[in-house]
């Protein structure tokens, strides 16, 4: 089934999907057999029940996993059993202490206010087309570096610099699809070699060494002040429960947290905006509908050059919430998703997976199922996620698995949804948007749905 695979490989999601469709759900695919590539590919929402909730013990992320992801070292991504169960009671500690809301909100409107709108401005007064992808993925690396490393690195300036960190995400991301889809002697040979992707992934690392290490303060620094801070809360917990029990010590445990972090972080919430911007340019009732909506819930009396979206506020914000729904639906920013049983199973669909197998899941097709989401499930309908009292209306995680479901599911859930509305409300309110004509938007062909060429626009200020 490789060819075909390659054939298709410019719209691999699309392809995937028309499979799934075709085969109630799930099917198997066979790789050449010296290849190692066989697996079973599923959209069923009972089967992801199955393996990332019912079963979840029988599905670690497993040494295979760890081999693709290895420049995350430690980080909780990679990890199984005590030290994920660490990662995650330390992460969430931090995420869900009081002070964090409020570093978040400061965080985000400084961005808003020293970052994003100047650029915006600039280039809506200029009246220039831009990449708003770009614009997105430059806020969201500065802001979780900010929360992460305590350091902003400027790179939604109006010079729009490249910063080689920035860059080395992407060569990274790359570098780990290719990972997954060549056999494993393949990408082992090039890396041996220190050629193609697997040389960029090499240069990738460096990278982020170079920016992470200097970042992470000497403990006797730390000790003057006691701040809230992420890499202390980790450094803290590594020290009273951890140290030992690891090869590695403190200084690169913070730089494989750091680093997981900053992936999970970037890319995700820029994603998930770019097609939410999309989405809407195309459904002009929907932006209209959102505009609505802060108008008449939030009281916005002041009369000045830009009005300032706080945390409780966009917490009011249902429609919005239902326009994110609906774009990590049909553009789930992490379009794919990968398990191996450390047992045989048989799945609900009465699929058996051998303990060799590997089960993908295809979060991307999952939204496009009309027996998941009905006849209407490839429109646009941010009025599905409002239930009948005006409230949001919460879906089960294995029939909407954008943030993954179980004992797993993302631990930066609320943290997106606060942080993309308050970007979305600042821009949907002060400008609107136009799409460039001609310009072509089409999901990449990789484990991150970003917007291939991107997504240019052109802004126009509102008169508000
Ligand atoms: C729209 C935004 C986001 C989406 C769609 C998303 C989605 C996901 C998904 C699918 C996973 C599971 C990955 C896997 O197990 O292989 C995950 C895990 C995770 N995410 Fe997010 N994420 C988002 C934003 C964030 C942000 C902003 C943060 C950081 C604050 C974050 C932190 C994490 C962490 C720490 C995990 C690991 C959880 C674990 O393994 O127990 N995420 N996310």
């Amino acid at each position: 089934m490789l060819p075909a695979v390659f054939q298709n490989s410019h719209q691999i999601h699309d392809y995937l999907t028309q499979g799934l469709i075709e085969f109630g759900g799930t099917f198997e695919f066979k790789g050449p057999w010296f290849c190692d590539m066989d697996m079973l590919v599923t959209s069923d929402p009972a089967n992801i029940h199955h393996v990332l909730i019912k079963n979840f013990s029988n599905y670690p992320k497993g040494p295979e996993f760890q081999k693709i992801f290895e420049i995350l070292g430690d980080g909780i991504v990679n990890t199984d059993h005590e030290l994920w169960e660490f990662h995650r009671r330390t992460t969430l500690s931090f995420l869900s202490h009081v002070k964090f809301h409020k570093l978040l909100e400061t965080s985000v409107w400084r961005k808003v206010e020293k970052g994003l709108f100047p650029v915006l401005d600039y280039f809506s007064e200029h009246g220039i087309d831009f990449d708003l992808q770009d614009i997105f993925q430059r806020f969201a690396f500065d802001n979780i570096c900010n929360l992460v490393l305590d350091y902003d690195p400027s790179s939604l300036c109006n010079d729009l610099p490249c910063i080689p960190s920035q860059k080395a995400l992407d060569d990274a991301m790359e570098a780990l699809f290719h990972r997954h889809v060549l056999p494993e002697s393949i990408w082992k040979l090039q890396k041996w070699l220190g050629i193609g992707k697997e040389k960029k992934l090499i240069q990738a690392w460096k990278a982020f060494d170079e920016f992470i290490y200097p970042r992470i303060p000497i403990e006797e620094e730390e000790r003057k002040d006691d701040d809230f801070n992420l890499l202390k809360t980790f450094r803290k917990a590594y020290e009273e429960k951890i140290n030992g029990f690891l090869s590695t010590n403190s200084r690169d445990f913070l730089r494989d947290t750091s680093l997981t972090l900053m992936l999970a972080g970037r890319d995700t919430t820029s994603t998930c905006l770019t097609w939410l911007f999309w989405l809407i340019a195309t459904n002009p009732v929907a932006e209209f509908k959102i505009r609505e909506e802060i108008e008449t819930k939030l009281k916005l009396k002041e009369n000045k050059k830009w009005r300032f979206f706080n945390v409780k506020e966009s917490q009011k914000l249902v429609y919005l919430h239902g326009a994110l729904c609906e774009s990590l639906r049909l553009y789930p920013p992490l379009a794919v998703e990968r398990k191996s049983p450390i047992r045989s199973d048989i799945l609900p669909s009465g699929h058996y997976v051998h303990e060799n197998t590997k089960v993908m899941f295809s979060f991307y097709s999952v939204g496009r199922m009309e027996t998941v989401w009905g006849k209407d499930c490839l429109e646009f309908k941010p009025e599905r996620w409002i239930s009948e009292r005006g409230g949001i209306k919460h879906e089960p995680s294995y029939k909407f698995p954008a943030f993954n479901a179980g004992p797993r599911t993302c631990l930066g859930k609320e943290t997106s949804f606060i942080q993309m509305k308050m970007i979305a409300a600042s821009i949907i309110y002060h400008y609107h948007i136009q799409l460039v004509e001609g310009h072509l938007v089409l999901p990449r062909d990789s484990v991150i749905v970003q917007a291939k060429y991107g997504l240019r626009v052109k802004l126009s200020r509102r008169n508000v």
